[in-house]
């Protein structure tokens, strides 16, 4: 009995909490609708006609920050900027976008979105875009590499090869002009004159983000653009020196690696290692005369060519030794590396080794250098004006990859506002909402390039 009456209690009990349960609920909603905002819907990305830039409270310094996810975007249409140009006599293989849009990622869409956002000192410029090949080396120097199929130049001894992916974004200093007309109205073509960049009046900012040069030590190049001298590098240190001791694309490298890992900091205060294939910050000089080099690789008796074959190409008629001549592989060990290891019992090759004259040793090693490449630059932390743009992007440095398939470039570069260099554009937001800009894009290219002349960063 006592049970029965105690279940219609509970029951009772439940049905009444049920009814005021929904009764609050009601209540609640009510009260909501009539005294308090609607909560904020989620905000998502829309298509924007300018580069809006959102006034952000925290820096997005990073791809994965959440301002990223729901900016607004612009899709930047690409046409043409420049096409059909090669390069001096020795240089090879670096005209990746040599027929423009149907060159650059093989005649696809790169899809170029853009983001921006700023704060009270920095602004943040996000760009994307489709490039299905990773293109890290640039300027190597390669010795009987392979001929380019857009040049007559012949390929023996050493030569100059390879270029990297790059973005590039112009902003107008003072009114600059060129005979297309002003920045104001034509973008990028006032910094562009009978194909070489040049203004008639006035200059150009101009921020190039290199996957060779820059992004390695986590900035884009800041050059100008001017009447007299055309590009310009910004005051300062220089973050990439050519690795040659003349323009001449047929003289030797100065430099190689030294063997002690790269760690560098970035200035997001991020460490990174980076890939001594393709990056030289740690260096020393190039020794070794690849001549008497070439000979002791092709010694009747220990020659090395009896496995790794006689152009470095692998796979020798004695044995399947490694390729040597592919770029970035010799570049990636130290010569004390290729020493021990050519030394050690891991290494089919020893007994041939052993038999090098010690004294003929760095010849054979510059020899085999050469056959991979040397990096084209090298590379020292940028001050100054040279120093403004910084990058933040999804390429790892650590051990290049150029095998694996890479699709998506994505990038951040950050500015002062305002700086105190008379090299750079200024963005008083205060003063003015909007600033032209033009881009470009190079896919292993850095005469060919698409982009867009002219569109608009607006500060809300
Ligand atoms: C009898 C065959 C043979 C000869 C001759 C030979 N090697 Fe090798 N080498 C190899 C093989 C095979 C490998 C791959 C590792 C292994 O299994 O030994 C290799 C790997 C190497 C590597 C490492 C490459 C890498 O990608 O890790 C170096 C450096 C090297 N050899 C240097 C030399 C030099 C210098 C000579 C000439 C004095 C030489 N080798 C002659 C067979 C040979």
């Amino acid at each position: 009995m006592t049970n029965q009456i105690e279940k219609s209690n509970m029951k009772l009990n439940y049905i009444y909490k049920s009814i005021v349960v929904v009764f609050l609920s009601i209540a609640f909603v009510a009260c909501e609708e009539e005294f308090f905002p609607a909560p904020p819907k989620a905000k998502s990305a829309k298509e924007t006609t300018t580069l809006e830039a959102t006034f952000v409270v925290t820096p997005p310094i990073t791809l994965s920050d959440v301002y990223w996810k729901t900016a607004d975007y612009l899709k930047v249409p690409v046409i043409d900027l420049n096409k059909n140009l090669l390069y001096p006599n020795g240089y090879l293989n670096m005209t990746g976008t040599y027929n423009g849009l149907t060159s650059f990622n093989a005649g696809a869409n790169p899809n170029v979105i853009m983001k921006a956002a700023y704060d009270n000192a920095k602004m943040y410029l996000y760009v994307e875009w489709t490039d299905n090949d990773l293109s890290p080396a640039s300027f190597a120097s390669i010795l009987n590499g392979p001929v380019d199929p857009l040049k007559s130049d012949t390929a023996g001894g050493w030569t100059t090869q390879e270029n990297s992916d790059k973005f590039s974004i112009a902003f107008d200093i003072n009114n600059a002009t060129s005979s297309a007309g002003a920045f104001s109205n034509v973008g990028c073509a006032a910094s562009c004159h009978s194909n070489s960049m040049q203004t008639l009046s006035g200059s150009v900012d101009l921020w190039n983000w290199d996957l060779a040069t820059s992004e390695a030590l986590g900035y884009a190049h800041d050059w100008s653009v001017n009447s007299a001298t055309g590009i310009q590098n910004d005051a300062g240190n220089i973050m990439a020196i050519l690795n040659k001791s003349t323009s001449d694309a047929r003289t030797a490298p100065i430099y190689e690696w030294n063997g002690v890992e790269q760690i560098i900091t970035r200035p997001d205060g991020k460490s990174t290692t980076l890939d001594p294939g393709y990056y030289l910050y740690n260096k020393t000089a190039f020794i070794g005369d690849i001549v008497e080099g070439k000979t002791i690789y092709h010694n009747a008796v220990y020659g090395c060519n009896h496995c790794h074959g006689d152009f470095g190409e692998g796979n020798g008629p004695f044995g399947d030794g490694t390729a040597f001549a592919s770029v970035g592989f010799a570049s990636k060990y130290s010569r004390a590396a290729i020493k021990s290891f050519s030394s050690s019992e891991l290494h089919t090759g020893k007994p041939y080794w052993s038999q090098v004259p010690v004294n003929k040793q760095d010849d054979l090693i510059a020899f085999i250098k050469g056959m991979g490449s040397l990096p084209g630059f090298t590379l020292t932390a940028p001050d100054g004006s040279a120093a403004d743009v910084w990058s933040v992007s999804n390429v790892t440095r650590s051990r290049l990859n150029t095998i694996a398939p890479h699709t998506q470039y994505k990038v951040i570069l950050v500015r002062n506002l305002v700086t105190s260099n008379a090299d750079d554009a200024q963005f008083n937001v205060a003063t003015s909402k909007t600033y032209p800009f033009g881009i470009a894009l190079m896919d292993a290219d850095s005469k060919n390039h698409i982009g867009s002349l002219k569109q608009i960063l607006t500060f809300k």
